[in-house]
């Protein structure tokens, strides 16, 4: 018989979450840390974000580094890796950082696509380059939020649906050439959570609204939903999981 491990034990795994201050990405990482790890938890530009996300994890007992360091630049996500990297080996990566404007396709700006591609996208590419050598074989993850968005035109968000489409086409092609050393590479798109940035899209109540009442559960997301399931795509058990993209939306998508 098959006896199974706990698949939220991640005692002596060190976590590197981007985006890891705020909503989604803070909720990753605290509870990374409560089930064991050790966090470096990463963000852009709001320090009074990541104060709080630092003394709540300290509060639960947990051990977590703060680095702020932008996604988009080059140099900022080889620096970060490094940082993550000085006390040995990478066991997670869970990329969250995201940014972009609500706008359709045709009124995003040249620069407004570059920040938004390089934030979602290529920093997951770059995430990948430097840190991969130091992921732990075996047990090594890398796991992405992506959004409904990549596959299904959602209002006003030509530019994150476009970058979000390439971070899962990208996580397929890291995932092929990360199999061979037990390291997996997967994505996770909820639907919309309750409590975090999609608040700030200019149709939220009635988008919102409508994911109410076209979700078969009835209610948006709320962390607690996303939560358990990054952590079971980080974990030893989700070993068999490669190169996908698993939507976890309540059913939405089923009755769009
Ligand atoms: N919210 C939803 O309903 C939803 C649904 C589906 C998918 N997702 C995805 O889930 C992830 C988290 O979403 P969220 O709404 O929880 O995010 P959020 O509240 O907007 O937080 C974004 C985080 O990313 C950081 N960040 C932004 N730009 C960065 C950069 N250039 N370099 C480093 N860090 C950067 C932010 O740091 P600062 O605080 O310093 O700005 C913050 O910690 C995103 O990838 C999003 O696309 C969200």
């Amino acid at each position: 018989m098959i006896r199974l491990a706990n698949p939220f034990a991640f005692d002596g795994y060190r976590a590197l979450v981007t985006g890891g201050t705020r909503g989604i990405g803070r909720a990753i990482a605290s509870a990374l840390a409560a089930h064991g790890a050790s966090v470096v938890a990463n963000y852009a530009r709001d320090d009074r974000a990541a104060d709080e996300t630092r003394q709540a994890i300290e509060d639960a007992g947990g051990t977590v580094e703060i680095v702020k360091a932008n996604v988009g630049n080059p140099d900022d996500v080889h620096q970060l890796v490094e940082t993550a990297r000085r006390s040995g080996t990478i066991d997670v990566i869970v990329h969250c950082a995201a940014v972009g404007t609500f706008k359709r396709a045709t009124a995003v700006r040249a620069n407004q696509w570059d920040l938004t591609m390089n934030v979602c996208a290529r920093a997951l590419l770059l995430l990948a380059e430097h840190a991969g050598p130091h992921l732990t074989d075996g047990r090594g993850r890398i796991l992405s939020l992506s959004s409904r968005g990549s596959t299904r035109v959602l209002p006003d968000y030509g530019a994150i649906g476009s970058a979000k489409g390439a971070l899962e086409s990208l996580t397929r092609y890291l995932a092929v050439e990360f199999a061979p050393r037990g390291i997996t590479v997967n994505a996770l798109a909820p639907g919309m959570v309750e409590g975090t940035s999609i608040a700030g899209h200019p149709d939220f109540q009635s988008l919102a609204a409508d994911a109410r009442t076209d979700t078969p559960v009835g209610r948006l997301a709320s962390v607690d939903d996303v939560v358990p399931l990054a952590l079971f795509l980080c974990s030893p058990a989700a070993a068999w999981i490669v190169g996908e993209t698993i939507v976890a939306d309540g059913g939405h998508s089923l009755c769009l």
